[in-house]
């Protein structure tokens, strides 16, 4: 199994070892873990001679960045205004409950992160439910079981 060296070192020499690097070596790791774990940011720093603290202002500076272990599918339910008064904190709960997570938690199989947002720009088909970049308008909570659904893991898989 490859360690956080190995995988550093394979975007290093993808990507250079100089500090523009940073930012695509960042989103990689992003894409192929979820999540931005701390001993990675160290090997990147390290490599990349660039400062811990920089390091860690770019990746708390973009929303793509997550320091917390990301499920596979990211849902995120809109809890602004329009959306709260036709429901939306409903969904949440509903979602919460059948994932058994609140906001900002990740499932323990790591298969979904469940997240809030306030206005998504489309309030006139709220509530809505964004799963991985897939837009449910119109959100009750009599559907969202057979939405989960359609990203459960399934056995083997
Ligand atoms: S309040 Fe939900 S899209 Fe605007």
């Amino acid at each position: 199994m490859p360690t956080e060296t190995d995988v550093v070192d394979s975007l290093i020499h993808k990507y250079g070892a100089k500090k523009e690097a940073l930012i695509p070596i960042l989103q990689d790791i992003q894409t192929d873990l979820n999540w931005l774990p701390e001993e990675v940011l160290k090997a990147v720093a390290e490599k990349l001679q660039v400062p811990l603290i920089d390091v860690y202002g770019a990746a708390t500076f973009y929303r793509t960045f997550s320091l917390k272990p990301r499920g596979k599918h990211i849902v995120t339910v809109c809890v602004g205004t329009a959306c709260h008064v036709r429901g939306g904190q409903r969904i949440v709960d509903e979602i919460g409950r059948r994932l058994e997570i609140a906001p900002g938690e990740t499932t323990q199989d790591k298969n979904f992160t469940l997240e809030t947002v306030n206005c998504l720009g489309c309030c006139a088909i709220g509530p809505i439910v964004v799963i991985d970049g897939e837009y449910y308008g119109e959100m009750i909570t009599r559907k969202v079981g057979s939405i989960l659904e359609k990203y459960q893991v399934t056995p083997g898989e």
